[in-house]
């Protein structure tokens, strides 16, 4: 029987446990197993880098959210990352990226896989065309977008180049960081990884740094399963749990940030002291139309460039109040930030770079008018 989304974040994987009847899945903070014996581990469990039963819960509910055989969960995003590129890639093999992508995802191709033989090529993945130039036949292993990107919230058609990527015999991975499982699922449109910094709206409390990558065929999936426990980023038993928790809201707490993020962005749209306002809801965005068809809803991210330039950018980011000053997104609370300086600072003067003017908002849960009255005041 298949169930809605709701239903499956509260339950999928998260069975009452066998013993005690719990209703939460209990934290196994447990390194080993005692084994019944010598090659007889009590249902496979042997090791907690390869199998502790917290984690799996978290894996089973990802990929069920996903709608994948296979999900694995990581220390954070980047190491789940890294264990995609390193279980697909070898030397000499090439990857098309983001000509916009959060700053340590670019710095992970740009400062350390590149050492090890693997070339990269930034495309526009708002434009299919631009991504199927970048492609280099017999040598691109990986078309790698972001939708919505961060930070400029560039929307990619997920069908259409999920079928640029397979034409050249590549894979597409989409980091679906920023629109959680609840807003968009990429394998329904041809996806072949999805990729999460569950530190941001699948954890949602600001409270855990984790990864995971979904798989859409099984045997790539166990692929992935081998590297993760050969190179070893899991995510540990308390984090995973956490995680687990976070999800359960996943659903309502999106529905939230949505309908901040739409206030809030109605609001600057057309504010004296600001610039463009960029938001896939606008229908002044220019992915507007292949984010209607591929997501729920817009999600919570919203970015604005500064009418006075960099220096405005900057004293509005020191002016809230409410808007907590920081790096990450995705949690209750609303943060801002400065990408230029802030998150993105390891893209500066590279094709990634992002303008100086630029702000960018996760909008939180709390009461819309404080929200719109804090960004008001420091609007000035
Ligand atoms: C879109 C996106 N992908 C990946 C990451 C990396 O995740 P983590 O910080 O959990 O390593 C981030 C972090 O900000 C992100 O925004």
């Amino acid at each position: 029987m298949s169930h809605g989304f709701e239903t499956l974040a509260i339950h999928a994987g998260q069975d009452p446990e066998a013993r005690t009847g719990a209703v939460i899945p209990p934290i196994y903070q447990t390194s080993t197993y005692a084994q019944d014996a010598v090659g007889a581990p009590r249902e496979g469990y042997e090791y907690s880098r390869s199998g502790n039963p917290t984690r799996d819960a978290l894996q089973e509910c990802l990929a069920a959210l996903e709608g994948g055989p296979v999900a694995l969960a990581f220390a954070s995003g980047l190491a789940a990352e890294d264990t995609l590129l390193r279980t697909v890639c070898k030397p000499g093999d090439h990857v098309v990226i983001p000509d916009d992508a959060y700053g340590g995802t670019y710095r992970l191709f740009a400062k350390v896989a590149e050492r090890w033989g693997l070339a990269y090529t930034p495309a526009k993945v708002s434009d299919p065309d631009a991504v199927r130039a970048a492609i280099r036949p017999g040598a691109t292993r990986i078309v790698w977008v972001e939708t919505p990107t961060n930070p400029l919230l560039g929307i990619a058609d997920i069908a259409a180049l999920a079928a640029v990527a397979h034409d050249a015999g590549a894979l597409l991975v989409v980091d679906n960081t920023f629109a959680s499982p609840y807003l968009q699922q990429p394998i329904a449109f041809g996806a072949d990884v999805v990729v999460h910094s569950t530190t941001k709206y699948v954890g949602g409390h600001s409270d855990v740094v984790g990864g995971a990558l979904v798989a859409a065929d099984r045997t790539l999936g166990e692929e992935l399963r081998y590297h993760q426990n050969a190179m070893g980023a899991v995510n540990g038993p308390f984090d995973a749990w956490l995680t687990l928790r976070g999800i359960k809201t996943l659903g309502v707490r999106m529905d939230r940030h949505c309908d901040n993020a739409e206030r809030i962005a109605a609001y600057l749209d057309g504010h004296a002291k600001v610039g463009q306002v960029i938001y896939p809801g606008l229908p002044s965005h220019p992915g507007h139309e292949v984010a209607a068809k591929q997501m729920r809803r817009f999600g919570g991210m919203i970015s604005f460039r500064a009418a006075g330039g960099e220096e405005h950018a900057v004293q509005i980011c020191n002016s809230t109040r409410l808007f907590v000053l920081a790096e990450s997104l995705g949690g209750v609370e609303s943060l801002i930030e400065h990408p230029g300086r802030m998150t993105h600072a390891s893209a500066a003067g590279s094709p990634l770079e992002v303008p100086g003017d630029l702000v960018r908002l996760s909008v939180g849960i709390e009461t819309v008018d404080d929200l719109l009255a804090d960004l008001e005041q420091a609007l000035g």
